[in-house]
């Protein structure tokens, strides 16, 4: 079976018309009127192409959760936001933390659409923060990366163990100090004030990604930090890959376009963890992306079901369903605001995350596996979440108009997805 894709351009070659030829699930050839005879065709007159979307942080709920998503509605999420690979989240039920619960989410990744499911393992049995899962087997049956995610690991002495023991697995690192942070919904400041509520303060964060980055100092182990929301999370990062730490991290959407303010309006639509933050810090968020600091853009994409989020605030879950949005929200606040370049996006969104996870660089290059998104960087349109293929309609972004749409989506030379292409 092969694919061709017509007459896209490239970041790397904007002006000039290119064709990919997908055959057997490889890029067999890029360049100018490929010839590729009994080929299916995919007109991509007009857009753009990179390779598919890698997002790094995703939660899909299945075992445990389905009424909130299954890896199958998860994945035509995936597809619609042009995305072609995830990293799946451990905290379901049961918790991802033996080889037969790896192997499970990969069984069902089988019977969804074709995207790429990355399984991360939970670093300590149950996420309960006590022993440690096994490394070595859970990577042995496909596990990427180990995270206790939605849960901070707060014993200091097994995240060092940990560290020691990972047998090459970058741990995804939750960074909120569980006794500072409490069982509060917003961050503590104005806002919190204002409702009256206790909060969580930006310095949960920043102790224990300190701690996390001394850590990976002192074990030479690898420290990825989770959705990194305040400014001085991101100087911690700046600082510590300055010294050559093997310390990577990532940001999702909502930091770097919204702030507290959001929840005033939105209420639990805007409920998430960590919580938004300052104009400050998300404008440092920002700026740790364009100068390189943040590796990589990822959704944390948390669907709840609409029943669980009309509760009230201090007691609706957190999370933002954020699968379908990702690309246009990065193209409109990241780069035609001008912070970064259309590549440094992109490159955010697939070789950086590639990179954490030790994983095959994604390009559009003959050799590599067939990947594809295809999209109009310019074309503009508005969130309706009453569209969206996940089960989780939460979004703080219902309504927003939002530039950079994602017209296909192509994995391993199959389209997936296909808006008016
Ligand atoms: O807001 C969040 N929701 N943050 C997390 O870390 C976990 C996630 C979830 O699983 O719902
Ligand atoms: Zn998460």
């Amino acid at each position: 079976m092969s694919l061709l894709i017509r007459r896209v351009r490239t970041p790397e070659n904007p002006e000039q018309d290119t064709d990919i030829l997908i055959e057997d699930g490889t890029i067999s050839a890029v360049g100018a009127d490929l010839d590729a005879p009994g080929a299916q065709v995919l007109d991509g007159t007009g857009l753009m192409a990179a390779p598919g979307l890698l997002d790094m942080h995703v939660h899909f709920r299945e075992p445990g959760f389905e009424y909130k998503e299954t890896i199958e509605t998860g994945c035509e999420a995936a597809a619609r936001g042009g995305v072609t690979a995830v990293a799946c989240m451990a905290n379901t039920d049961p918790v991802i933390d033996t080889p037969e619960m790896v192997e499970l989410v990969l069984e069902k990744a089988g019977n969804a659409n074709g995207v790429h499911v990355l399984p991360v393992a939970a670093v300590t049995c149950g996420q309960k923060g006590k022993e440690l899962t096994d490394a070595a087997a859970l990577r042995e049956a496909g596990a990427v990366a180990l995270s206790d995610d939605g849960v901070p690991l707060q014993n200091a002495a097994l995240m060092r163990q940990a560290l020691l023991q990972s047998d090459g697995l970058p741990i995804l690192c939750h960074c909120e100090d569980a006794d500072m942070v409490g069982d509060t919904a917003v961050n503590e400041g104005k806002v919190s004030e204002k409702l009256g509520m206790p909060g969580r303060p930006a310095v949960a964060e920043e102790v224990m990604a300190m701690r996390d980055a001394m850590l990976a100092e002192e074990t030479g182990g690898h420290v990825h930090i989770c959705h990194v929301s305040t400014a001085r999370t991101v100087e911690i990062v700046r600082q510590y890959k300055k010294k050559g730490v093997n310390i990577t991290c990532e940001t999702c959407p909502h930091y770097f376009t919204l702030t507290e303010e959001a929840l005033l309006e939105l209420d639990s639509m805007a409920k998430v963890n960590p919580p938004l933050r300052t104009e400050e810090d998300m404008r440092a968020v920002a700026a740790g992306l364009a100068d390189g600091t943040i590796d990589a853009i990822v959704t944390d994409h948390a669907p709840h079901s609409a029943e669980e989020k009309a509760k009230p605030l201090a007691e609706a879950p957190s999370g933002i369903s954020g699968l379908e949005t990702s690309l246009a929200i990065a193209l409109t606040e990241l780069y035609h605001s001008g912070i970064m370049t259309l590549k440094q996006v992109l490159d955010a969104m697939t070789v950086n995350p590639a990179r954490v996870l030790n994983l095959p660089e994604p390009a559009l290059k003959a050799g590599c596996r067939g990947d594809v998104v295809l999209f109009d960087p310019d074309e503009e349109w508005t969130v309706d979440p009453g569209e969206f293929a996940s089960k989780g309609k939460n979004t703080p972004f219902a309504g927003l108009e939002v530039k950079g749409r994602v017209h296909g989506t192509v994995a391993d030379g199959k389209v997936l997805y296909r808006y008016k292409i």
